[in-house]
């Protein structure tokens, strides 16, 4: 009796473990990211793709009393980066030198649980959303950072990641306004100024039609 009492409650908290949802792989959205010791804060558009593993970010960056604005493409698949200045109007073309980091849940992420952004208490007054942690090393550097994501339950739609560590200080990325899918497929073709003029020309064939790497 006693066994089947325990094996119950055991079978409870099984069923009670949440598994990790499936993230779309293609979102736009806004963000708005912070680090508290790094004196930064950055808002931006994003347009995200994970199946072809590319990050299209226009953003206003602030470090201290400096203010950016840049219009960032980064190819993961071809350890490409074209950053654009839109103050100064020009473009850096430099090789992607940080590991592809996913907005879905990562497998070995740990569950904290599901709670309401706002409220339950009053139809459409909140969001419910799931949480997940963990931890993940920057090769490069050999660095370990924690990090805490969350989501939302309906749609697994990411709406905030924060990464801790001493060595970078707490980095805050919350997420706005998300939209499933990409609305210009052209968003992923480095901008004129980027581009050599035969680039530029061949910049359908170049950029356009990335073929998938297992
Ligand atoms: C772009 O212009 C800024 C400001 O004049 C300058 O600091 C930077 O080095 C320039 N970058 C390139 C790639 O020319
Ligand atoms: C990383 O996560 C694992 C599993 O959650 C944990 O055992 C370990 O202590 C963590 N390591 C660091 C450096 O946080
Ligand atoms: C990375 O750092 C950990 C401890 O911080 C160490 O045990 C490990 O050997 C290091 N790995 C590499 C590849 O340097």
């Amino acid at each position: 009796m006693f066994i089947i009492a325990l094996l119950c409650l055991v079978g409870i908290a099984v069923a009670q473990q949440p598994h990790p949802c499936t993230s779309p792989p293609q979102w736009e959205g806004r963000i708005f990211s912070s680090n508290e010791k790094q004196h930064d804060t950055m808002r931006g558009k994003i347009s995200y793709d994970a199946t072809y593993r590319r990050v299209r970010i226009i953003e206003d960056f602030e470090v201290g009393d400096d203010e950016y604005a840049f219009d960032i493409l980064s190819l993961f698949d071809s350890g490409l980066e074209f950053v654009y200045d839109l103050k100064a109007h020009n473009c850096t073309r430099r090789p992607i030198t940080e590991q592809w980091r996913d907005f879905g849940i990562p497998q070995n992420a740990r569950s904290y649980g599901e709670a309401y952004i706002g409220s339950s208490s009053f139809p459409d007054a909140g969001v419910l959303i799931t949480i997940w942690g963990g931890n993940f090393t920057i090769p490069s550097v050999n660095v370990t950072l924690s990090y805490v994501s969350t989501w939302t339950y309906k749609g697994c739609l990411p709406v905030s990641r924060t990464v801790y560590s001493d060595t970078y200080g707490n980095d805050v990325l919350s997420i706005y306004d998300v939209t499933v899918g990409i609305s210009d497929p052209n968003v992923f073709i480095p901008r004129r100024e980027c581009l050599t003029a035969e680039e530029y020309t061949m910049r359908q064939a170049l950029f356009g039609t990335p073929n998938k790497k297992n």
